[in-house]
Order: C-alpha cells, then structure tokens, then sequence
C-alpha cells in the first residue's frame, strides 16, 4: 500500500534538542555550562522522558511543559548546577529549537509530491507551535498534533490513535517517523511503517517491536513511497 501520510516527531527528530543547551553553553552569562553542557542536555533529555513514561504507566499525566522543567531541574543538580537565569534562559531556548537543516526541504518536498505531513509529539501545543514557528516549518504542515488531545503520554496507542481520526487513513498509509528508537519501535508494534532515524548511532532498543527502517538523518524520506 502505497504512503500518503508522513508523521513525525518533534523533539529530536524535527527539532535539534541539544541547541537549548549548546547555545545558552556559547553565552557569558551561562559560563558554567560550557564544561558540561553536553552531559546536561543528555541528562535533561532523558529525566523529560523517563518522567512522560513513569506518568503514562502511574496515570499521573501533567503537560510536557511540566515535564521538560522536572527533567532540568534534575539535570541542573546533578551537574552542580544552580543558577535561576542558566535555568530561565535554557527553558527560554526550548521554545526556540533549531529544526535540523535537512528538515525543510524534506517537508517541501513531501508537499510538493501531494503527501499529508503531521507531527506527533508530546508536545503541548503551545510549546509545539512556537518551535514550528520559530524554526521556519509550520506551512509544510498539514497537522501539529499533542498528546495533550488524549491525556496520555507516547507510547500509549491513544497517542498513535490520533493520526487515523485526524486524516482517516489506515495504519498502513502512514510513514512514522522518529529518531527515539522506543517510538518508533512502539509506532511499529501498533502497525505504521516506520522509519528510526539514528543521528547518534545507538543501540537498538530490544522492546516489543522494531522500526522497519533506520536512517542517520531525514534527507532520504520522501523517497519512501
Ligand atoms: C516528542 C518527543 C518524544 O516530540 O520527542 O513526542
């Protein structure tokens, strides 16, 4: 069956999620980033995820915001961390991620074939359409979708549910695309196609399914049909 709807995730995929970190490292004021800003950004990273899972399975959903700011502020102490304007100015820049360079011109592309393009993301939406508008990419969108719709966080099938009520197509039409390796494995057991795009070279991740495709970045997507 032919692919006619493209669907991705944001944070990591679409959206570089070191820059918050790696940036506000660059700035004088936030010098004592610079030594550690790469083990912060990672940390933050996967407290933000560890606190979306740990809140699906226990049924205690807050929004992603809530979520992003419980994960630095344990990535903050546990790098010795504390300053309050290192903290406003990295959760300022969160709101202003850079896509990845190859992003626009991907989604240019799927558009201009005809394709439906969505993001998918755990994401709020303020949070969401802020980093669209700021990285350049909202027009080459037909869909921004939040968890917030469903209440609970990825992988939830509620989550994945949302693509099928948006563009009523089946399972099968739609390319999931994502460079977390647990959702597009978790995209995979619930029966899209799927792409894991590996920027870092990782593992992967030994759960219930497994991506049908892996790439290192999203140059090559519209060539999935
Ligand atoms: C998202 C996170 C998982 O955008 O990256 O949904």
């Amino acid at each position: 069956m032919p692919i006619t709807t493209y669907v991705f995730d944001a944070y990591g995929t679409l959206l570089d999620v070191n820059a918050a970190a790696k940036s506000a490292a660059a700035e004088p004021d936030h010098a004592a980033l610079s030594e550690v800003w790469p083990a912060l950004a990672r940390d933050w990273r996967l407290k933000q995820l560890q606190y979306t899972w740990l809140r699906a399975v226990a049924g205690q959903h807050c929004d992603f915001w809530q979520v992003t700011q419980d994960g630095l502020d344990w990535a903050m102490e546990a790098n010795g961390l504390d300053s309050s304007a290192t903290r406003k100015r990295l959760l300022e820049l969160y709101w202003e991620l850079a896509a990845y360079p190859e992003v626009p011109a991907m989604l240019k592309s799927l558009k201009d074939a005809g394709k439906a393009t969505a993001i998918l993301s755990n994401g709020s939406p303020d949070m969401l359409l802020g980093a669209v508008t700021s990285a350049g990419i909202a027009s080459d969108l037909d869909a921004v979708l939040s968890v917030e719709d469903v209440g609970v966080f990825k992988p939830a099938d509620a989550v994945y549910d949302m693509v099928g009520t948006q563009f009523g197509c089946p399972k099968e039409e739609v390319l999931f695309v994502s460079s977390n390796g647990w959702d597009a494995a978790g995209a995979a057991g619930y029966g899209f196609q799927t792409v894991w795009v590996n920027r870092a070279g990782e593992p992967l991740d030994r759960l219930y399914a497994a991506p049908h495709h892996v790439l290192s970045d999203l140059t090559t997507i519209p060539e999935f049909t």
